[in-house]
């Protein structure tokens, strides 16, 4: 895929630089030269080193962990480029960090999400780019034009290569992620299952209980992150319990913190594929049953379409 648009540049993060060089590779363009280093205090210090004045600048960074580090990377990659007279600065955010405080979940909590949205629109980015977002109502959290890219597409085409759809139950494992599961399910033609977890009573442990005759099938379960593992493990246990044949995982975003690839390897899930929107750590590469796709093509081309003027949203059509 070649850029249309000769004015673009491509200034990467730290945060996921294999990701960067992928896109850079698609759209075959250098990245910008950049320096993003720390002042002995830890303060951060961009400089970008080639004239962007008048381009189209796309900014790559997921402010995947360390979320602050990253989120700051951006914030001030933005900054410099406004100052340098970009034309047009977007932020593609492959991972968007502070997703899930999306509403006030009690009195006098934050709703960092917005928050977000603001520092980055205030930074100075003129359009936002994004994948799967954790609610599709993040979106108007913005004042600027935000395209939220679906990695479905690339998991549409690994599901069909590697399972007998005719035995196929895609399994939302939580009933906040039944849309998600249900537009996958409708792309492979495959029925649908949700995971209603319940606390009957304070102190007890949560209860999960299986909507849909699973049993026989193959389940796959879909959400938009794993973080602890814990929701995947304890879903695959409840599907297995409730006769599923084998459970797999289709998540978009391998946040995997702490000692959450280990979780995976010894649960009994069959595997759990996830993208490299966030960089995999040495734990999530070594696992042997958590395996990467890539959505470097899918973003190169949301940036060639957004350089040139051509629709996204018919990307997923
Ligand atoms: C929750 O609403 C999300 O969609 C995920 O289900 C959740 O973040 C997964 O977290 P964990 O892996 O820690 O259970």
């Amino acid at each position: 895929m070649s850029a249309k648009n000769g004015s673009i540049k491509l200034v990467a993060g730290n945060s996921n630089p294999a990701l960067a060089k992928a896109i850079a590779g698609e759209l075959e363009l250098p990245l910008t030269k950049a320096v993003v280093r720390r002042f002995a205090d830890m303060e951060i210090f961009v400089e970008i080193q080639e004239n962007v004045r008048g381009s189209d600048v796309f900014i790559l960074q997921s402010t995947s962990y360390p979320a602050n580090d990253h989120l700051m990377e951006l914030l001030i990659i933005t900054d410099a480029l406004r100052r340098a007279s970009a034309r047009r600065i977007t932020a593609v955010v492959p991972y968007f960090g502070y997703a899930r405080q999306d509403r006030k979940s009690g009195s006098r909590t934050p709703i960092s999400a917005k928050l977000v949205a603001n520092l980055i629109t205030h930074a100075g980015a003129h359009r936002v780019m994004t994948v799967d977002l954790h609610a599709l109502q993040i979106q108007g959290f913005f004042d600027i034009p935000t395209d939220n890219l679906f990695a479905s597409p690339v998991m549409v085409r690994d599901i069909r290569e590697r399972f007998d759809l005719s035995n196929v139950m895609v399994v939302s494992p939580d009933v906040g992620g039944v849309v998600r599961a249900r537009g996958l399910a409708k792309r492979i033609n495959t029925p649908l299952a949700i995971i209603d977890k319940r606390r009957e009573r304070a102190g007890e442990s949560e209860v999960m209980n299986v909507i849909g005759d699973v049993a026989g099938y193959t389940c796959i379960l879909v959400d938009d992150i794993v973080d602890s593992g814990g929701t995947l493990v304890n879903a695959a246990d409840a599907l297995l319990a409730n006769g599923a044949k084998e459970v797999y995982a289709y998540i978009s975003h391998g946040v995997l913190s702490g000692g959450a690839a280990a979780r995976i390897t010894t649960s009994r899930l069959k595997e759990l594929v996830i993208t490299d929107s966030i960089l995999p750590t040495e734990a999530v590469c070594n696992a042997k049953n958590i395996r990467t796709l890539s959505i470097a093509t899918l973003i190169a081309e949301a940036i060639g379409r957004t350089a040139s003027e051509e629709s996204v949203s018919s990307l997923f059509d």
